[in-house]
This record gives C-alpha cells, sequence and structure tokens, in this order.
C-alpha cells in the first residue's frame, strides 16, 4: 500500500475538519459542473463523499484510492453514482468514454500528476472537459507560505507549492476556462478540453 493511501485511510475520519474550508470553493465549482450538458461524468479521488449532493443531472462515476475515505463515501452515494476503488493514475475505464472528468483538490495530492493528466486525457471523449478545483501557488506573498509547507510534504501527502504547467501532459488540453476564487485567488477552477 502506497503511503498516500495509507495517509486516507488513516485521515479519514478527520477529513470533514478539512472539508469545513473546501466547502464554499465546491459550491461555486458544483455551479460550474451543473452547466454543462448531462454526461457521463468521471471524477477521481472522490474522497468521503460528501459533495455528492452537489451533483444534479450527470451520469456520475467515481473512484477512490483509500478504502477507507470509499467506505464513507458510499454512505453519501445516491442511486445515480457508481462508485470504485481505483487508482486515477491506472484508469480501468476503455479510452474516449467520458464527457467530463472532475478533480477536486486531487492533481497536488496524486503521487505521480503526469500519469494521472494522461489517463484523464485518455478516458474523455475529443471534445470532453477536464474540470479542476485545486490550489496553484501565485505569484505573490503566498508562495512563501507554500514554499514552508512544502517542506512538510511527507507528512500530509500534499504537494503545497503547486505550479500545473510543470506537468507537461496538460499541454494535451486547451485552456477553456478559468476562474480565480476569493480571497487572493490561491484557489482556482480550470476548465480545459480535450482537442
Ligand atoms: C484532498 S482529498 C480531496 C477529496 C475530494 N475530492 C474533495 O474535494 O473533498 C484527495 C483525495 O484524492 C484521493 N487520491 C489521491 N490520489 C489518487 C489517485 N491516484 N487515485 C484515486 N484517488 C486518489 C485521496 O485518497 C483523497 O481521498
Amino acid at each position: 500500500m502506497s503511503a498516500l493511501t495509507n495517509f486516507y485511510n488513516r485521515f479519514a475520519f478527520f477529513y470533514p475538519l478539512v472539508d469545513i474550508f473546501l466547502k464554499p470553493q465546491k459550491k461555486k465549482f458544483f455551479q460550474e459542473i451543473n452547466q454543462l450538458p448531462h454526461g457521463k461524468l468521471l471524477e477521481i479521488g472522490v474522497g468521503n463523499g460528501s459533495h455528492f449532493h452537489l451533483y444534479q443531472k450527470h451520469q456520475i462515476t467515481g473512484i477512490e484510492i483509500s478504502s477507507a475515505m470509499l467506505n464513507i463515501a458510499k454512505k453519501h452515494a445516491a442511486g445515480n453514482i457508481e462508485l470504485f476503488q481505483m487508482n486515477g493514475e491506472e484508469l480501468a475505464f476503455e479510452a474516449d468514454s467520458f464527457d467530463y472528468v472532475v478533480l477536486s483538490h486531487v492533481i497536488a495530492v496524486a503521487q505521480h500528476p503526469e500519469k494521472l493528466i494522461l489517463q484523464c486525457h485518455r478516458v474523455l471523449k475529443t471534445g470532453g472537459k477536464l474540470l479542476i478545483l485545486n490550489h496553484f501557488t501565485p505569484n505573490n506573498w503566498l508562495k512563501y507560505v507554500d514554499r514552508s509547507f512544502n517542506l512538510c510534504t511527507g507528512l500530509f501527502q500534499l504537494k503545497s507549492l503547486f505550479y500545473i504547467n510543470n506537468i507537461k501532459a496538460i499541454e494535451r488540453f486547451k485552456p477553456k476556462k478559468e476562474i480565480a476564487l476569493k480571497p487572493c485567488a490561491y484557489f482556482k477552477i480550470l476548465m480545459l478540453v480535450k482537442s
């Protein structure tokens, strides 16, 4: 079992405390998602699934690497959500099978973000959209905070210093929309298209 899976298995019980800070961003994120036409949506790294009720109309498949997180997510999942324990870096789905892929606070946590984005690209249909909610290290005073926390990456299984352009595979997508969230534009929503 990887250190990441181990961490989230142990951390699952406490995750709702972190989630308190993520809730306002997720509200905006799901408003954006719910404006998109109906289609098949894959969420990678669903966590405890406490946000599942925010999905309004898509056909949802969710995957999660941590069994403890997944077990909690199952309790939040209504009948229209299919859940699997799976690694997003080795997806078992066929190529071109989803209209949307969602990564909510996962890309800076994944052990191999390059592999993760390649898999997102593979399973998306042409014209399909990759939706990312994450923190992005800005070019202001917050970069010093990120730098300090980055020293504890191993402890929290999180890259606090995070630049999306360091992931080569992201170039396979065309940027469609970027929403900087208040305060400080530290958190952003990105919508990218597989062309
Ligand atoms: C910070 S939590 C975010 C959970 C949820 N998406 C949210 O927004 O609250 C990151 C989650 O991604 C999962 N995860 C990380 N890497 C993964 C991977 N390669 N495949 C599947 N899940 C992964 C972790 O186990 C954890 O539950």
